[in-house]
């Protein structure tokens, strides 16, 4: 069944946050785990990286844009700043209500907070804290929580929960340069399960330049591998059609696994 419950995913734009976010709930899948795939990236990806059929995906709002929810849950309209809003808003029956089950996986869309930069605080952003803080602390199943370069909706008592924090990292200084921001940020709330994983590795020397870029311990890394792109431009599954990258975030995980 394997030791850890939470993980989330972050990096550099572009990195393969996604990517490897997908195939981490389909393993833990076949590990015989309920998982519960939370897109936390205002871009999103993740439910088309996951092979969601396109007519289940089209049904979900990100959590984000449900303002009649959020009105009647925190007190005040999305967007109204000054207002006074519950901090603790209801959240335990969204992950069942609004989230999307295919394959054995549980989707969820938090979506984005149009407020430009971190520390919003406006009914929504509290809305997903407090969603975020739920899954974290209150559901048992395995959550893979797919990101940006940050730690946006984690907070110091949601840190502790967290089992595995990765940041994926490619060949490439602007992606070690985020690795190390990312890190920064995820100590400052209390994260220090920190690992990185490396991506889009053409030959020894680029994982090698990972290695000693990275500003945490990595756990391994995944090819570049054509068969991605090509699953990204068919909107097909990845995990069905990646074999070799699945094979080595299989890898992964029984590395993540087997850390004290
Ligand atoms: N190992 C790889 N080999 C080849 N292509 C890859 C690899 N990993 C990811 N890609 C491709 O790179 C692109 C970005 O990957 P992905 O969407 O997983 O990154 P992301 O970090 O989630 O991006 P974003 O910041 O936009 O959310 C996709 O087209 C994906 O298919
Ligand atoms: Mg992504």
């Amino acid at each position: 069944m394997g030791k850890l419950n939470k993980i989330a995913v972050s990096g550099k734009g572009g990195v393969g946050k996604t990517t490897l976010s997908a195939i981490l709930a389909h393993l833990y899948v076949e590990r015989g785990r309920d998982v519960i795939a939370i897109d936390a990236d205002p871009a999103g990806g993740l439910a088309e990286a996951l092979g969601f059929p396109p007519e289940l995906v089209a049904q979900v709002t990100p959590v984000a844009e449900m303002d009649d929810l959020i009105y009647e849950r925190t007190g005040a309209k999305p967007g109204s700043y000054g207002a006074f809003f519950s901090l603790n808003p209801r959240v335990d029956d969204i992950p069942d209500r609004f989230s999307i089950a295919h394959r054995g996986i549980r989707f969820l869309r938090l979506g984005d907070i149009e407020s430009g930069g971190s520390g919003c605080i406006c009914p929504e952003s509290a809305m997903l804290k407090a969603l975020v803080t739920h899954l974290l602390l209150y559901r048992d199943e395995m959550l893979i929580l797919d990101m940006e370069a940050g730690v946006e909706h984690l907070g110091r008592a949601t840190a502790r929960a967290v089992d595995a924090f990765l940041v994926v990292i490619e060949p490439g200084r602007r992606s070690i340069a985020t690795a190390r921001q990312v890190r920064k940020l995820a100590a400052d709330i209390g994260i220090h399960r920190v690992y990185a994983v490396g991506n889009k590795v053409r030959n020894e020397s680029d994982w090698e330049f990972i290695k000693e870029g990275s500003p945490v311990p990595t756990l391994g890394y995944l090819s570049v591998n054509p068969e991605l792109t090509e699953a990204d431009m068919r909107g097909a599954s990845i995990f069905d059609a990646a074999p070799k990258t699945v094979a080595e975030v299989r890898a992964i995980v029984e590395a993540l696994e087997a850390l004290d």
